[in-house]
């Protein structure tokens, strides 16, 4: 195995998959999963892509915050911060509040696939059918938990 990267191609496709990885799956602790609803495969695609766009450059490409008012989005900030709350809740601030000073910029589609992608990151299965709808009164029927 190890003489097969040896060869540069193959040593860039290994990379290029190790990197693909990493930043689609941050380090998971432990699963979590919704109560009343569920997330979509396709959804949370569009979510990572917006949250890299507007989240990460200060919560980090990995939820890990790389501005230090800024609270992390995994770990023990989503064990105590998000899960028992239903995903309305969590949709209600970051849509009126984020990204910092600009609550409100985005559309509630938007909104709502990049709370898909922070479930999704925080070990909650997306599935092929699944879709958490655009609609903050629905939202407010589905909880997050853990097992
Ligand atoms: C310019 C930096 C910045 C950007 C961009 C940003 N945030 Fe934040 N975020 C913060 C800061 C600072 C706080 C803590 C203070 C506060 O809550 O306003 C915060 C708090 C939060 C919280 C915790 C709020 C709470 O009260 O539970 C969440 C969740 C969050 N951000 C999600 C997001 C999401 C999702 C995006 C992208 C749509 C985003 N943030 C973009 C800086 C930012």
């Amino acid at each position: 195995m190890q003489t097969l990267f040896t060869h540069p191609h193959i040593q860039v496709l290994g990379c290029a998959l190790a990197m693909a990885a990493f930043t689609g799956l941050p380090a998971i602790a432990q699963d979590h999963a919704l109560e009343g609803g569920s997330i979509g495969v396709e959804q949370v695609e569009r979510g990572q892509e917006e949250y890299m766009a507007n989240c990460s450059s200060c919560h980090g490409e990995d939820l890990h915050s790389v501005l230090s008012t800024a609270p992390d989005l995994t770990g023990s900030v989503f064990k105590y911060g998000w899960v028992g709350q239903t995903v309305g809740a969590k949709y209600n601030v970051i849509s009126t509040t984020m990204p910092a000073g600009m609550g409100g910029s985005l559309s509630d589609q938007t909104y709502v696939d990049i709370v898909a992608y922070i479930l999704s990151a925080n070990g909650v299965s997306a599935t092929q059918d699944g879709e958490l709808p655009a609609d903050p009164e629905a939202l407010q029927a589905i909880t997050i938990t853990a097992p």
